[in-house]
């Protein structure tokens, strides 16, 4: 079996500064509504470009890690705000972290919840935030149209016990908007949200997407 198990930097910027607005949101929600749960230092898992520490956690520590290789050239970097090309699971740290923030990485660390749940467990923070998708809706049909018609794909799930030994405090519910120029566009952002390879796909998924 094969899937996409990754996408570059410059996707995820096309995607959230060109097509859609949703980091706005997720800035907004980090700054006011879950403010007052998130405690410095913070461990952004999966940061990308780090718009999201940037903007919104300015103020804080912020560890930002990534697999793939960011810099300031990409995209600057808050004085009190370190980049580290780094695994999640190799992620080690001296100091304590308080918060972990994962922002749409969650699909990519998810292989095994048991490893997901001892890497929480020995990082130990006092709070962990997820951003994740919620299935239902347009993306529900989604999902069902990638197992029907693709080998694979690799959607981001809400994981059943995980953070195992946390206790739901809040969630915030919210929708965004990705608004593209054409719908051969709007087929290669879903691929993205889907992992999905689109290119023996991209005629059916777009009629798929003019039905909806
Ligand atoms: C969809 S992007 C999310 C970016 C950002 N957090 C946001 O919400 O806009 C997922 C990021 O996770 C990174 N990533 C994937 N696997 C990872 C891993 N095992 N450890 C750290 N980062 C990882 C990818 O390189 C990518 O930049």
């Amino acid at each position: 079996m094969r899937f996409r198990n990754s996408i570059q930097t410059l996707d995820v910027y096309n995607f959230k500064e060109t097509f859609c607005e949703e980091n706005q949101i997720i800035c907004h929600h980090l700054q006011h509504t879950v403010q007052k749960y998130i405690k410095s230092p913070i461990l952004d898992v999966g940061a990308g470009i780090g718009d999201i520490s940037f903007k919104a956690l300015g103020d804080k520590k912020v560890i930002m890690i990534d697999v793939n290789k960011i810099s300031r050239h990409d995209y600057p970097c808050q004085p009190g705000h370190v980049r580290k090309q780094c695994d999640f699971f190799d992620f080690e740290s001296k100091e304590q972290i308080n918060t972990v923030l994962i922002s749409h990485t969650l699909q990519f660390i998810d292989d095994s919840v048991d490893l997901l749940n001892e890497k929480i467990r020995e990082i130990n923070p006092e709070t962990v935030i997820q951003v994740l998708n919620t299935n239902d809706d347009f993306m529900g049909d989604l999902m069902e149209w990638c197992n029907q018609n693709t080998e694979s794909s690799n959607p981001e799930i809400k994981l059943d016990g995980f953070p195992r030994n946390y206790t739901l405090i809040k969630t915030v519910p919210f929708t965004a908007l990705l608004r593209c120029p054409d719908f051969m566009e709007l087929a290669r952002q879903v691929s993205y949200l889907m992992l999905i390879e689109l290119d023996n796909v991209a005629n059916k998924l777009v009629q798929f997407l003019k039905k909806c």
